[in-house]
């Protein structure tokens, strides 16, 4: 998500005349874009800025700070790091255009922090690096009030886009030769079309996948409580809707989940994955673990490898716990030291490492089609991802001058490790 703001605000600056440089050395103007989610990214954010220092005195350069450290931090970046002239938040981005402009007109203490916004971020000038792969923003903040997250503080509350903007922006896109979109959104799921016509999600994701010229679409990110059957209905429906879905769990115990306010139980989740097994085409999923929540004993780890083992997940994201300014963890006391999170992580990730093995082993001799990112000259194969995001390296007889970015290639799978799949091309 921070990735794609970026491609926003460099879409929006280019269609102000900007010129985009290789480095920050060169640039007039550099913004930084930040994340908050986890570790101590205030700091890391500080000790960036420091570097960025040495310009703004030698040749004027003007900074700014993006994103949810801008938000979090807000105006004690002025005090922090006096050269830099604008903070703002995501969820300002719709006037980062009148922003623009009173930094162009020399102000130097320029802010966007509002989160009292009702519209969605919807420009028209997102400047994208990858030519067939593109992220479409369909609804942006959170309502959901996890005890351990920031986002809520600094996203703001959800807005979701209309549908005609969606279905224009993917239109646009299948237009320009882009055949794969990754809706995005804090939680997808809530998605509402504002306008009359009201679409769910599921209808949204559906409609998407109608467009012509679009082979794949994916989402992220969705949230159990929020997850329908409709979802998977869709998904069997069309075939262009990818069969990988990412739901994030967090953890296998019901007190855990209790005390992260996640609004659902280990069984309503089981729930979900039942749906998701039955469907029509074998669908891959993955999740989001956090280990070392307040609290936490042995046995809430061990309810976490048990839920490891009965979904036999593709992929886990696996995060230890960290404390979040404002966010109401913070008061639960008992907090787990971090050596022990680390034993606990360690833990979580040997016993996804040995699912992971049987499950991409039962790819090997099949052949899937792969859509193809980039050519890796260390090794000399082609990489790219199955619609079920497995990653997958293959030789080709032409080597790198077959040229088959953004293709899609048959390959047949030789062998499979714990995280990628190897192949030829059929
Ligand atoms: N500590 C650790 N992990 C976190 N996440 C969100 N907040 C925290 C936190 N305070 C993780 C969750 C979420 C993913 C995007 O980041 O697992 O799903
Ligand atoms: Fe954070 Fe929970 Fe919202 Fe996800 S659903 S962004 S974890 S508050």
């Amino acid at each position: 998500m921070n990735v794609h703001d970026s491609e926003k605000v460099i879409g929006t600056l280019r269609e102000r005349g900007y010129l985009q440089k290789a480095t920050a050395e060169e640039a007039g103007l550099v913004l930084y874009n930040t994340c908050s989610i986890r570790d101590k990214a205030e700091q890391k954010v500080f000790n960036k800025l420091q570097n960025f220092k040495k310009g703004a005195a030698k040749s004027g350069q003007v900074f700014g700070v993006l994103g949810c450290v801008a938000q979090q931090e807000g105006e004690k970046i002025f005090d922090r790091a006096p050269h830099v002239s604008l903070v703002v938040g995501s969820a300002s981005y719709t006037k980062f255009p009148e922003l623009l402009v009173q930094i162009e007109q020399g102000e130097r203490r320029v802010t966007g922090l509002s989160l009292d916004v009702d519209e969605a971020f919807d420009t028209p000038y997102t400047r994208r690096d990858n030519p067939y792969r593109a992220f479409v923003t369909i609804i942006e903040g959170c309502d959901k009030a996890c005890s351990y997250c920031v986002v809520p503080f600094t996203r703001g509350p959800e807005r979701s886009r209309t549908a005609d903007s969606v279905i224009d922006e993917v239109r646009r896109l299948a237009d320009l030769g882009y055949s794969e979109i990754t809706l995005l959104g804090q939680n997808v799921n809530s998605y509402r079309d504002p306008s009359p016509k009201g679409w769910d999600f599921a209808t949204c994701l559906e409609r998407v996948g109608q467009v012509k010229g679009i082979r794949r679409v994916r989402f992220t990110t969705s949230h159990p409580r929020d997850f329908t059957k409709a979802i998977v209905e869709a998904i069997d429906a069309t075939p262009t809707l990818c069969n990988h879905i990412h739901l994030p769990v967090q953890s296998g115990s019901d007190r855990v989940l209790t005390g992260m306010q996640r609004l659902y139980t280990r069984e309503q989740y089981l729930e979900r994955i039942g749906w998701m097994k039955a469907a029509k085409r074998p669908m891959t999923i993955t999740t989001d673990i956090i280990v070392g929540f307040p609290g936490e004993t042995d046995e809430d780890i061990d309810d976490t490898l048990g839920l490891l083992d009965e979904v036999q997940f593709d992929a886990i994201f696996n995060f230890k716990y960290s404390q979040r300014p404002n966010t109401p963890a913070l008061g639960m006391g008992d907090h787990i030291p971090e050596e022990e999170k680390g034993r606990r992580h360690m833990k979580v990730q040997e016993r996804q490492r040995m699912i992971q093995i049987q499950n991409n082993a039962n790819y090997v001799g099949d052949t899937y089609e792969v859509h193809v990112e980039f050519f890796n000259l260390a090794t000399g194969q082609w990489v790219g991802k199955t619609t079920q995001h497995k990653t997958v390296n293959f030789s080709h007889p032409s080597g790198q001058a077959a040229n088959l970015l953004g293709q899609y290639v048959d390959v047949l799978v030789m062998r499979a490790g714990p995280v990628s799949l190897v192949g030829e091309a059929a």
